[in-house]
């Protein structure tokens, strides 16, 4: 298995809608993606396999046209002319296995989201997603990362604790569709010496475990 991050596109978020369903289904509809990518706080990555090769949908845009738009079909036009069958070949991309999203705010990045598709779960990439987001963060000039996890959510908050976020307050039925807790996780100062230090140590032990490579992420 092959993966690597880079920020998310529209024509994602299908897939990515996909993942949060699967995720989050109590808590459907998802998150308007589309703004979400246009909003200068929000910053979005997702995690591909390299090896899988899917059908992309036709992205919309507000007036209802192709996003991929003139340039798409002059393309998929071309390729028709030089192909025999009657379909136009729809675009294709990598097999998106997982996202995350946060919001950075002066000297705070919120993690909205993280998700990985059940079937790629406990296999590092969860901790794939969430290393590029500090890393991001203290690229931003930001201090420290905070999110609100489940309370049952113990699977999830052992990721966060292993990244050394810990409870620094509750939200009393903070998620509406059962009125469960939502337990606000933070970091101490991202850019310290021993956060970095100990980042830095997660990030080795992840690479030998899982054979990755976490480049930068890509555009
Ligand atoms: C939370 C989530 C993103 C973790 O993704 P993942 O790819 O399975 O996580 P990883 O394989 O990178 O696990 C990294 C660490 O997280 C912890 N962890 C993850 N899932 C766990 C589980 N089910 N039980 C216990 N610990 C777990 C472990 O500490 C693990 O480290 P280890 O392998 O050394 O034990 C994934 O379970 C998910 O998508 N859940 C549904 C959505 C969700 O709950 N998101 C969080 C909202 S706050």
């Amino acid at each position: 298995m092959s993966y690597y991050v880079r920020r998310m596109r529209s024509e994602d978020i299908a897939q990515v809608a996909e993942i949060d369903r699967e995720a989050f289904f109590t808590q459907w509809p998802p998150p308007n993606f589309q703004s979400e990518l246009r909003n200068r706080l929000a910053h979005y990555i997702v995690v591909c396999d390299d090896e899988k090769i899917v059908e992309l949908p036709e992205v919309k845009t507000p007036s209802g046209r192709g996003l991929t738009g003139l340039v798409s079909r002059l393309k998929r036009l071309f390729n028709h002319q030089r192909l025999s069958g009657d379909e136009l070949p729809l675009p294709t991309g990598h097999y998106i296995v997982g996202f995350v999203g946060c919001w950075v705010m002066a000297d705070e990045a919120h993690v909205t989201t993280i998700a990985v598709r059940e079937a790629y779960r406990r296999q590092g990439l969860g901790e794939l997603l969430l290393i590029p987001v500090i890393d991001l963060a203290r690229e931003l000039k930001t201090r420290t990362v905070t999110l609100e996890v489940r309370a049952s959510n113990t699977g999830a908050q052992q990721l966060y604790d292993k990244y050394g976020f810990t409870q620094v307050g509750v939200r009393q039925g903070y998620y509406i569709d059962n009125r469960e807790d939502g337990l606000v996780m933070s970091t101490d100062d991202i850019t310290s010496a021993t956060f970095q230090e100990h980042l830095e140590q997660l990030k080795q032990a992840h690479s030998k475990r899982w054979g990755m490579t976490l480049d930068r992420i890509t555009q």
